[in-house]
């Protein structure tokens, strides 16, 4: 029977963003191991139905179970905003998404109930983060903004390029000028572009990552359910990492992510599960 501490955490997204929310796994859960799988034959999620979404996600959730993984973190916010409810019930595992993660940060940090979500047109389009946000506080107003191109720049290598401080300028203009004091980066790869959005918002906005609050929550998880790995079967620290596609590709940015040098990349036929 599998070992409940030892067993690894499951962690998907759409492709490589969801890389940001394992870094924070590690940091924050060095004694966990973990079993990641990129999309990267299907991404962009933030771009499809939500039927599509969710088939994809019960894809991937049955094959990390023929990992058996012990939890299972939907890092992509897509994912978590269209699937999650829908996925929860059906599979007899604990999932935990992004979005409750980062509306929960969000409305801690503001303090004139004013809170910007920037992520996909999928993400944005459910409304999700609104609704989250408003059920734990009615007062709070929400501005959602979709930046469809952050994903494509990211994944071009384009960080630090001034096309990307233009793109930026484009989209948070309008969230700019509002009094919004607190956004969330509601979508895996922005965090990579973290400091020039801090740069353009300027510092009197706290920028929320989801991904540190979620690792937080799989730690609670984990204790409460007591199947946090103590590290005492000296067995920490194990990653594997999947793919649908271009493995080479999501390795060499998977070590630009990573603390450390990311092992071979394995791919699937996702479509068979
Ligand atoms: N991982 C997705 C998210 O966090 C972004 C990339 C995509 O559109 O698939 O929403």
């Amino acid at each position: 029977m599998m070992d409940k501490k030892t067993a690894p955490v499951g962690v998907f997204d759409s492709g490589v963003g969801g890389l940001t929310v394992a870094r924070e796994i590690s940091r924050q859960l060095p004694d966990e191991n973990i079993v990641y799988f990129g999309d990267t034959a299907r991404v962009p999620y933030g771009s499809k139905s939500q039927n599509t979404i969710i088939r994809f996600s019960e894809q991937i959730i049955r094959f990390l179970k023929t990992k058996e993984v012990k939890a299972i973190v939907i890092a992509c916010n897509t994912a978590s905003a269209l699937a999650l409810d829908a996925v929860k019930d059906e599979f007899d595992i604990p999932i935990l998404g992004v979005v409750i993660p980062g509306a929960r940060a969000a409305v801690e940090a503001t303090k004139n109930r004013k809170v910007g979500v920037v992520g996909t047109e999928a993400t944005v389009q459910s409304g999700m983060y609104t609704k989250v946000i408003q059920g734990m506080n009615p007062e709070i107003t929400v501005i959602e903004k979709a930046c469809p191109l952050f994903v494509p720049l990211v994944e071009e290598g384009f960080k630090e390029h001034q096309v990307t401080e233009e793109v930026i300028e484009y989209y948070l203009e309008s969230m700019r000028s509002t009094d919004i004091d607190a956004m969330i980066l509601g979508c895996t790869h922005y965090p990579l572009l973290r400091s020039k959005i801090r740069a353009y918002m300027g510092d009197k906005i706290q920028i929320v990552n989801p991904a540190y609050e979620t690792a937080m929550d799989l730690k609670c998880l984990l204790e409460e359910n007591d199947m946090a790995n103590d590290g005492t079967e000296g067995q920490h620290s194990n990653y594997s990492f999947y793919v649908s596609d271009a493995a080479e590709k999501f390795r060499k940015f998977a070590n630009t992510v990573m603390p450390f040098d990311v092992p071979i990349t394995n791919v699937v036929n996702i479509e068979g599960y």
